[in-house]
C-alpha cells in the first residue's frame, strides 16, 4: 500500500503515515510500533455507523483483539464524564500498559482518547485515526488532548504524542460540506502563518486534498519539533484562535470552530496595520469568502474583549496575538490586554 510518511521527532518519535485508503493497511502499520496486544477503540456515533465495522474487521483481519467504545457525535462529549467512562471501560476491558488506544474520528474523540491513553494507569499508547480534515491537519498532531469543563473549553489536557497517525483522506469523502470547511480554515491558517506558496494553492478550489494535508501536517511537525510545549513558535498555530474561541464562547459553540477560526483571522488581519504590520485582511476576506465563510463578527468589540479575557494565552497583564506580516509570514505579538481592546474598539 502506498502512503506518504511524516516522521516527527518529539518527547516520543512517531510516524505520521498519509494516504487515500490506507485505512485498510491499519493493521501493519499498528503491528511493528505495538506488536501483538489489545486495542480498545474510541468512537463517536457518525463515525461509527460509517466506519466502525470496517476497522473493526481490519483490526480483527490483522490479528488484533480490539473492543471499541461509542460516544455520542459532538463538542458536548469532550466531557468529565465521558473520560471517566471510557476510563471505566478500559479497566473493564482489563487493557494493560501494553495495550493501547485508538482514537478513531475528529478532534474531539482525538482529544478524548489522548487524554485517556495519557491517564489510564499513568499512560498507555494511543493511536490516531482522523476522519475529518481538521483533526487531520491539526488536532491528531502535535499531542495536545484535552477535555472541555463548564469553566472552558479545552481547560484540562496533557501534552501526550501518540505513537502513531493513519491518516486516510478517502475516510473525509463522506464529510458534511460545513464540517469539510472547517477544515478548510485550518488549512488557510497554514498558508496564512508559514507558506505563502500554500496559500497561493488554495484558490484553486477544491484543493488536492492528499498534498495540501500532507504540506499542513509537515509545517505542524516542524513547529511542534521546535516548541512541544508551547511556549514559543507553537502559538503561530493559534492565528485567529484568540478572537476565535471568543465568538466560539459568546455564541454559546452555536458558531463551529472553523467559522470562528475563519472571522478571527480576519479580526487579526485588521488589527495588524494598526500595529505597524501589513495589511492583507482584504486578500484574506476574499479567499474566505471563496470557500463560502461568512465572515461577518456578529458581536462588538468588548463583548470580544470580554470573552478573550478568559483566553489560556493571557499571562498576567498581557496575551499574545499572532498578526500577519505578509502573506505566509505570521508573528507572535505581546500586548497589553486594555491596548488589545483599544485595537478591538477601532476595527470593528
Ligand atoms: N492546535 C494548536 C496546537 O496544536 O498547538
Amino acid at each position: 500500500m502506498q502512503y506518504n510518511t511524516i516522521s516527527v521527532k518529539a518527547t516520543r518519535e512517531y510516524d505520521i503515515c498519509i494516504g487515500r485508503g490506507i485505512l485498510a493497511g491499519i493493521g501493519d502499520m499498528i503491528s511493528p510500533i505495538l506488536g501483538k496486544c489489545r486495542l480498545a477503540v474510541l468512537t463517536d456515533s457518525n463515525v461509527d455507523a460509517l466506519y466502525g465495522s470496517t476497522m473493526m474487521e481490519y483490526l480483527a483481519s490483522a490479528g488484533y483483539d480490539a473492543c471499541k467504545y461509542v460516544i455520542p457525535a459532538g463538542e458536548a462529549s469532550k466531557c468529565a464524564e465521558n473520560l471517566l467512562a471510557f476510563l471505566t471501560f478500559l479497566a473493564q476491558e482489563q487493557l494493560t500498559r501494553s495495550d493501547a488506544v485508538v482514537a478513531f474520528g475528529g478532534g474531539v474523540v482525538g482529544d478524548l482518547g489522548g487524554l485517556s491513553a495519557s491517564l489510564y494507569l499513568r499512560g498507555v499508547k494511543y493511536i490516531q485515526v482522523p476522519t475529518t480534515l481538521l483533526a487531520a491537519v491539526d488536532s491528531s498532531v502535535g499531542g495536545k488532548t484535552a477535555i472541555d469543563i463548564p469553566a472552558g473549553k479545552n481547560l484540562v489536557g496533557s501534552f501526550y504524542q501518540p505513537s502513531l497517525v493513519c491518516c486516510d483522506t478517502a475516510l473525509m469523502d463522506s464529510l458534511p460540506s460545513d464540517i469539510y470547511r472547517d477544515g478548510c480554515a485550518e488549512v488557510i491558517k497554514y498558508g496564512m502563518i508559514l507558506d505563502a506558496r500554500l496559500y497561493d494553492t488554495l484558490h484553486t478550489i477544491p484543493f488536492d486534498r492528499e498534498a495540501v494535508v500532507a504540506r499542513c501536517i509537515e509545517i505542524k511537525r516542524d513547529v511542534v519539533q521546535q516548541d512541544e510545549f508551547d511556549n514559543g513558535v507553537r502559538g503561530l498555530l493559534n492565528f485567529g484562535h484568540t478572537f476565535g474561541h471568543a465568538i466560539e464562547k459568546l455564541s454559546d459553540f452555536g458558531v463551529s470552530h472553523g467559522e470562528a477560526v475563519a472571522k478571527g483571522m480576519v479580526i487579526a488581519a485588521r488589527i495588524a496595520p494598526l500595529c505597524g504590520l501589513c495589511d492583507v485582511a482584504d486578500e484574506l476576506s476574499a479567499l474566505l469568502l471563496q470557500y463560502g465563510f461568512d465572515i461577518t463578527c456578529g458581536y462588538s468589540a468588548n463583548e470580544i474583549y470580554n470573552a478573550l479575557l478568559s483566553d489560556k494565552k493571557r499571562r498576567g497583564g498581557n496575551i499574545s496575538v499572532i498578526l500577519p506580516r505578509a502573506i505566509g509570514e505570521c508573528v507572535l505579538y505581546d500586548m497589553p490586554v486594555e491596548e488589545l481592546k483599544g485595537l478591538l474598539q477601532k476595527v470593528m
